[in-house]
């Protein structure tokens, strides 16, 4: 059975939390890279839930719209234009704004959507890009448990070699573990060419033992006059 969706509806204590909501850092280097400059850009997150990321891109100029799966994420944000935040499941229901997007991104999201939900979304939203405008994906490749080392070591990457898989959030989490090979190949099905790629390798515990690899992914649409 697909758990996805029944996860996330009404998870109204994972909102009211009051971790989690340091803007990520990391899309934001990521977006700078790319030269891509925020202030007056449509933006679109889906899967904001705290939406510390989407208000952080609201400070710094852009025009913001949000897309979740559940309602009490959309019912907690912090935005006043309320029209513009939505209620949606991606993957099955298109994109519900008349708006062509200079930024579609999903982060910790797009893992809870079937290959098949995917390349939905993919293929609705080649018809939501403003010229030159570019989706950013973020998604977990791995989780590891390596052996303990000393703190006065340097790395040793042989540790990641002989590291296991293990999973670093709770078993219910319907999260699974995404290759880039198929997101990028679902891209390109919809016409979208991937233009760059970010890795980050963090310990999440406090003895270097749990590591987790995140990827990004960037892509365009391949030719500008597509829609
Ligand atoms: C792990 S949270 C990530 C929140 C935020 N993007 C971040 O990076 O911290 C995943 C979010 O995606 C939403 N979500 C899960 N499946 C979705 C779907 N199919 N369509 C829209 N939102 C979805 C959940 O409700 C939740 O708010």
């Amino acid at each position: 059975m697909d758990k996805s969706p029944n996860y996330w509806i009404n998870k109204d204590k994972d909102i009211n939390s009051k971790n989690f909501r340091c803007p990520n850092v990391s899309l934001f280097r990521f977006l700078s890279s790319l030269y891509f400059s925020i202030e007056n850009k449509k933006v679109l997150e889906i899967g904001f839930k705290n939406g510390a990321d989407l208000l952080e891109f609201n400070k710094r100029g852009a025009l913001i719209f949000g897309l979740d799966i559940n309602p009490e994420a959309v019912s907690h944000l912090n935005f006043k234009d309320k029209s513009r935040i939505r209620t949606s499941r991606c993957g099955k229901d298109s994109i519900p704004f008349k708006v062509l997007f200079d930024l579609i991104y999903l982060r910790d999201t797009i893992y809870y959507l079937s290959d098949e939900e995917i390349q939905f979304f993919f293929d609705d939203a080649t018809k939501k890009m403003a010229k030159g405008g570019y989706i950013v994906v973020q998604f977990i490749e791995k989780d590891l448990l390596v052996e303990k080392s000393n703190p006065e070591d340097e790395i040793n990457f042989n540790l990641f070699h002989n590291a296991k898989s293990e999973l670093i959030f709770d078993e219910y989490n319907p999260i699974r573990f995404l290759s880039a090979k198929n997101i990028i190949n679902a891209g390109k099905a919809a016409n979208f060419e991937l233009i760059a790629s970010k890795r980050l390798i963090q310990s999440y515990d406090l003895h270097e033992e749990k590591f987790r690899l995140d990827r990004y992914l960037a892509f365009k649409v391949n030719n500008d006059h597509v829609y």
